[in-house]
């Protein structure tokens, strides 16, 4: 198999070779470039906050989303381009390989475009006339990818007057404009959608996502000529924030699929393989050799981690020019499937997205989640915890697990690795919610719910859709739903999930007191989410609330003024950037 791949990898004439340094993660992606992009953006952005039963749209199955995306992304190329180019004249440039269909450019230490060909040979043109480059002092290690470098024959011969490629940011709001958006909110509710609309992924970034798989699917591809690298997590199960990581997962079973092909007469033709003792060992020994070639051969790929012992064996490194953290895994694709679970449910009703994204923003502003791996709640165990809290609204906004397996047909017939992972796919067949209850009432409700739900006998179980008894000690349980014997948050510490009940109550204690003493909008103090966004609001408010100085109203007034001054102060970073302190 090595040699086979060694036909991509084969070394020619020494070249010059990149330096590839480790930079801090920024991006700023630009708009995409044709009005289709405009109007799918436009769609994507008032589709996400209508309610669920007003929208009636046919909504795509999972497969289908990424099927599309998928074969989208093979017709795309990634181009670093110098930075003051002609947009008009780079497109007319590429044009000669091919009708391109959509592009757009953005910024991450430098000037990228991503261009989408109409047909997948324009990208084959494309490398056919590309060189791989000679420098005096570094070596290249060539490899044909999807990635190139544009740079001028005579930089002097692009005239100044020519309009540059246009950049517009797609990073998050910063904290400053954040607050803005929110206190300019009309309600509580305006609120959460507002800052669903501010963080969710952008068309662009999603793009980017779905490409990046498929750069990182050319270079295992050398070895592993028939694998499918498939995006998985909030990358594509509709809870992604601006900024999240890339999970993806090296599938395999395209490959295992040929033996299944009708062969005649009495033959049965198999491949040599080397044998292993187990599973778990061949994937730790396809990630080491994938790693070993992200790091050696892959254009952008940085900061290689092997991390081949734990529970899921993955491979962890940055993708320099998309500028995400890419987490890759293999034999993991019941995890694909809870992608689609959560993406069924993130599409059925629109308050389900809305609120996941304020409790995520929420849960990292007061620091319970963290992008460093530890004894901290995770964003997939709050996306659980919010949907079985909607699953026991009256009437329920969310269904239960189960009963979406009882919708299935025989075509959702799903078992993996003796896991019954049957659930119906096509939400269109999934009656809308008769629970009309506003954002506001269910924000508040959340975390008067959890703020004394009984951590310490009761899991958390979306498959049944009620409290189960704890099967065993760790301070929150939380089922897997599909690999029912594991508990997704077992790695939370009773200080963390304390820490965490202490600001639900609190935050509900805060949403309460603000209905009888609510800001006029006029007066620019913040309010509703964004007080609960703000850092530290609740400790303070705490300590104020214990010493019981002063009546609650006049406490919370002076606290929110002398916040309302510090944000303003504390909304850039190190690097002098805008910085948004509920980001990952
Ligand atoms: N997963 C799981 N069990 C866990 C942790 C993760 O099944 N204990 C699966 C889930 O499908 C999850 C995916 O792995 O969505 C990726 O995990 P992670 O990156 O931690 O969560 P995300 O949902 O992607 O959220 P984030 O935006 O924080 O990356
Ligand atoms: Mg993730």
């Amino acid at each position: 198999m090595a040699a086979r791949g060694l036909g991509l990898l084969t070394l020619l004439p020494l070249c010059a070779r990149r330096s590839q340094v480790l930079r801090p993660i920024h991006r700023l992606l630009s708009r995409a470039g044709t009005v289709a992009a405009d109007v799918r953006r436009e769609e994507q952005s008032s589709g996400s906050v209508e309610t669920g039963s007003e929208d009636r749209t046919p909504k795509k199955k999972f497969s289908e989303v990424q099927k599309e995306r998928r074969e989208q992304a093979k017709r795309t190329v990634l181009i670093h381009c110098p930075n003051k180019i002609s947009e008009k004249k780079f497109l007319k440039y590429l044009s000669q390989h091919g009708p391109i269909n959509n592009h757009f450019f953005y910024e991450s230490f430098g000037l990228y475009a991503v261009v989408e060909f109409c047909q997948q040979e324009s990208v084959a043109s494309l490398q056919s006339v590309t060189r791989t480059p000679s420098m005096d002092t570094e070596a290249a290690i060539p490899f044909r990818s999807r990635f190139f470098n544009l740079r001028l024959k005579s930089p002097s011969n692009q005239p100044s007057e020519q309009p540059h490629a246009q950049c517009s940011s797609q990073s998050s709001p910063s904290s400053k404009k954040l607050f803005e958006l929110l206190c300019d909110a009309e309600s509580i509710d305006d609120q959460l959608n507002t800052l669903l609309k501010e963080f969710q992924l952008t068309e662009e970034n999603t793009r980017l996502r779905y490409l990046t798989c498929s750069l990182i699917e050319d270079i295992a591809g050398a070895y592993f000529p028939d694998c499918t690298v498939r995006p998985f997590g909030s990358s594509v199960n509709s809870f992604g924030k601006l900024g999240c990581d890339l999970d993806m997962f090296l599938d395999l079973d395209e490959i295992g699929k040929f033996s299944a092909h009708k062969t005649s007469g009495n033959f049965l033709m198999e491949f040599q393989v080397k044998n292993v003792p187990s599973e778990r060992i061949a994937t730790q020994k396809i990630l080491s050799v994938i790693g070993e070639c992200l790091d050696h051969f892959g254009p952008g790929c940085v900061g290689v981690q092997k991390i081949l012992n734990a529970r899921c064996p993955l491979v962890r490194f940055s993708h320099q020019a998309s500028g995400f953290q890419c987490d890759l895994t293999t034999n993991n694709r019941i995890a694909l499937k809870s992608s689609e679970l959560l993406y069924i449910y993130g599409a059925l009703d629109s308050r389900v997205r809305a609120l996941v994204f304020s409790i995520r923003c929420w849960a990292r502003a007061h620091s319970l989640t963290s992008s460093i791996p530890g004894a901290w709640i995770t964003n997939f165990s709050l996306t659980i915890m919010v949907i079985f809290f909607l699953q026991r609204r009256s009437p329920p906004i969310l269904p239960t697990l189960d009963y979406l397996k009882t919708l299935a047909d025989a075509e959702d017939k799903c078992i993996i690795e003796g896991h019954n992972c049957t659930f119906i796919r096509d939400l269109n067949r999934i009656k809308p919610s008769g629970n009309t209850e506003t954002l506001e009432l269910l924000l508040k409700e959340f975390f008067e719910y959890f703020g004394n739900f009984a951590f310490n006998k009761n899991s958390i179980n979306i498959r049944q859709g009620r409290e189960q008894n704890k099967p065993e000690s760790s301070p929150l349980h939380i089922q897997n739903p599909f690999e029912t014997s594991l508990n997704i948050s077992k790695n939370v510490s009773q200080s963390q999930l304390q820490k965490f009940v202490d600001l639900a109550r609190e935050s509900a204690w805060i949403l309460q007191q603000q209905d009888q003493d609510r800001p006029s909008p006029s007066s620019h103090q913040p309010w509703g989410l964004a007080t609960l966004l703000l850092p530290s609001v609740a400790n303070s408010l705490c300590l104020a609330k214990k010493k019981k100085k002063k009546p609650a109203s006049e406490r919370i007034k002076n606290l929110l003024e002398s916040i309302k001054s510090s944000s303003a102060e504390n909304s850039t970073d190190t690097n002098g950037k805008s910085t948004v302190s509920t980001q990952p």
